[in-house]
């Protein structure tokens, strides 16, 4: 049996971070089937955590080698304004040097996420009550073994130490095992949105939803 742990997140973690965030983007399976190139979305959505918040998020590792991730960031307004203050800039930089390549399936998903914005398809949440988030991923050869749920529980226990009263994270109804994992650490569920695109995309309903947890 392996040697499975959980610890802090190092600076040297960021490439398994980026990797295994590429490889479950799609609903626990690798972002190419939306997006042509995964760096653009990796710097735009996992650089914040990784670099700008890094005492905050978690790694599962199975004999020493990173197999899953929770990042976390305890204060989303904080979290907001650093995205648009560093990560949008650094990102338009990157897209003027012509470091991304984007091309119809990307497009075509951009395309869908203007969509729902305008469509108010995106959840809400009271950032007053909940104004800690999360994001966590398990590879796939490495889910079931509790690794999810102890990531989860060492961010839960970091929050309640620093007195944070509550916890949220966005997530789909077919994210079916997360969903399962938020209600069994005793997430409830706050908003739900029927998402247009990825009803279309895969031909029944999909619903946007928003779980919280006071602490
Ligand atoms: C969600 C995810 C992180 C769970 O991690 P995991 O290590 O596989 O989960 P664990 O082994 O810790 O399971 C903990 C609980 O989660 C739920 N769960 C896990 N896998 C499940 C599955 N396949 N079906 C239903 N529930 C499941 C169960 O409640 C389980 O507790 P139980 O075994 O006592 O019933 C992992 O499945 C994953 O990375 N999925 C793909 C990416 C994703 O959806 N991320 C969340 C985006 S919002």
């Amino acid at each position: 049996m392996p040697d499975l742990a959980i610890r802090s997140y190092l600076p040297t973690d960021r490439k398994a971070v980026f990797r295994i965030g590429g490889d479950t983007a799609f609903f626990g399976a690798p972002i190419e089937a939306y997006m042509e190139d995964r760096t653009a979305f990796l710097d735009a959505f996992y650089a914040y955590y990784t670099d700008l918040e890094p005492e905050h998020t978690w790694v599962a590792t199975a004999d020493r080698g990173v197999v899953g991730f929770l990042t976390g960031c305890v204060d989303t307004r904080v979290h907001d304004r650093k995205i648009r203050r560093v990560i949008i800039p650094r990102v338009a930089g990157n897209l003027l040097r012509g470091k991304y390549h984007f091309g119809k399936r990307s497009m075509h998903y951009f395309r869908g996420l203007l969509g729902g914005l305008f469509q108010k398809e995106f959840t809400q949440v009271d950032l007053e009550i909940y104004p800690a988030h999360l994001h966590i991923n398990v590879e796939a050869a490495w889910r079931g073994h509790k690794l999810g749920q102890r990531l989860m529980e060492a961010y839960l226990a970091q929050l309640r130490e620093l007195r944070v009263p509550g916890v949220f994270l966005d997530t789909t109804s077919l994210n079916v095992a997360a969903c399962r994992l938020y209600e069994k650490m005793g997430f409830r569920l706050l908003d739900s949105r029927p998402d247009r695109f990825w009803a279309k995309w895969f031909g029944h309903p999909v619903d946007n939803r928003c779980y919280g947890l006071m602490l």
